[in-house]
C-alpha cells in the first residue's frame, strides 16, 4: 500500500468510526483494506473515499459492509473435541467451585456456541441456576441467535440424541427448542469499546479476535483476566494462542484453555 492509499485509509477509518462506532483502527491493517477492496470492487468504487461516500448515503450498503467485516461463521459444537474436553474436565471442575456457573460467549455469532453450552449444563448440572451471556458487534447476527433457527451445516457436530432433545425439524431447517433458547441472554457489545462486566466463571471468546491488532488483543485478553472470577476459565479458538499470557496473569491448563491466576503480576516492575 502506498502512503496516498494509507492517508486515504485513515479518512475511510473516521468516516466507519463515526457511522459504525466500530473502529477500524484495531483491526490488523492489511487483511481488512484487503477484505474492503473485495467489498469495494463488487459495487465498483476504486477509491476510499468514494467508498466511504457511498457508506454515508446508502444504508443497505453500509449493513452489508459491517456483515462483511464481522464475518459470522459459527456451529455447534465447533471443534468437537475441545466440547468434549469442556465437558469433562473444565465445566466439572468449574462446578465443584460453585454450583451456579455464569459464562459468557463473547462474539457468540449465531449462538450456537452458547447454546451448545446450554445442551451440556442441561445435562450434567441442571439443577443449578447458571447465567449464560452471549454478546456480538453484529445486531443482525444476534436476531438470529434469539430466533434459533438453523441449517444442516450448523447442526453437523451435533450427536443424534441432542438432535433429537433438543431441535425439531422444519424443512430445511432446524429449530432449537425453547427451553434451551430460555438459558441464554443475548446483547449487543463491542470487545474493542464497550466496558466489560465482571464475576463470570467461564469466558468464551473464539474465532473473534482474528482481525484484531497485536496491542487490541494483548489489551483485550487483559480485559478478560479482569472479568474472570480468580480460577475463571478463558477458553479460545483452536487456531489462537495467548502470547505472554504469564506475564496477564493466565496460566495454560489444556490446548486454548487457560486459568486465571489470582494475583497479577505487574509487567516490567522489578
Ligand atoms: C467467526 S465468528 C465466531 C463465532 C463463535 N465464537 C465461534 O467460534 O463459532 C466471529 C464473531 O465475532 C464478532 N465480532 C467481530 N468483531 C467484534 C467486536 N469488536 N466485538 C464483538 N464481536 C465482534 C463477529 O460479529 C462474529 O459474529
Amino acid at each position: 500500500m502506498s502512503l496516498v492509499d494509507n492517508a486515504d485509509y485513515e479518512v475511510f477509518r473516521r468516516k466507519v468510526l463515526a457511522l459504525t462506532g466500530i473502529d477500524l483502527g484495531l483491526y490488523k491493517s492489511q487483511q481488512m483494506q484487503r477484505r474492503i477492496g473485495s467489498l469495494m470492487e463488487r459495487v465498483g468504487v476504486s477509491t476510499f473515499a468514494a467508498y466511504g461516500d457511498l457508506l454515508g448515503r446508502d444504508r443497505a450498503e453500509l449493513d452489508r459492509f459491517c456483515d462483511y467485516i464481522t464475518i459470522n461463521v459459527s456451529e455447534f459444537f465447533r471443534n468437537p473435541e475441545k466440547f468434549d474436553e469442556l465437558e469433562r474436565e473444565i465445566l466439572p471442575e468449574l462446578l465443584a467451585r460453585s454450583r451456579n456457573l455464569n459464562i459468557w460467549s463473547a462474539g457468540c455469532s449465531n449462538g450456537a456456541e452458547i447454546y451448545s453450552v446450554a445442551m451440556i449444563l442441561q445435562e450434567i448440572a441442571p439443577r443449578g441456576y447458571h447465567r449464560l451471556l452471549g454478546t456480538d458487534i453484529d445486531t443482525g447476527i444476534l436476531s438470529k441467535a434469539l430466533a434459533g433457527v438453523y441449517g444442516p451445516q450448523d447442526v453437523r457436530n451435533v450427536s443424534a440424541a441432542r438432535m433429537a432433545k433438543y431441535f425439531k425439524a422444519d424443512g430445511e431447517s432446524y429449530v432449537l427448542s425453547p427451553e434451551i433458547r430460555s438459558k441464554v441472554q443475548f446483547k449487543m457489545h463491542n470487545l474493542l469499546s464497550d466496558p466489560f462486566e465482571r464475576g463470570f466463571d467461564l469466558i468464551i471468546c473464539r474465532n473473534v479476535v482474528i482481525y484484531f491488532t497485536d496491542e487490541a488483543k494483548q489489551d483485550l485478553y487483559g480485559k478478560f483476566w479482569e472479568s474472570l472470577k480468580d480460577d475463571g476459565v478463558l477458553f479460545i479458538g483452536g487456531t489462537e494462542t495467548i502470547l505472554n499470557a504469564k506475564d496477564i496473569g493466565f496460566a495454560p491448563m489444556a490446548s486454548f484453555f487457560y486459568k486465571k491466576v489470582p494475583v497479577r503480576k505487574e509487567v516490567g516492575v522489578g
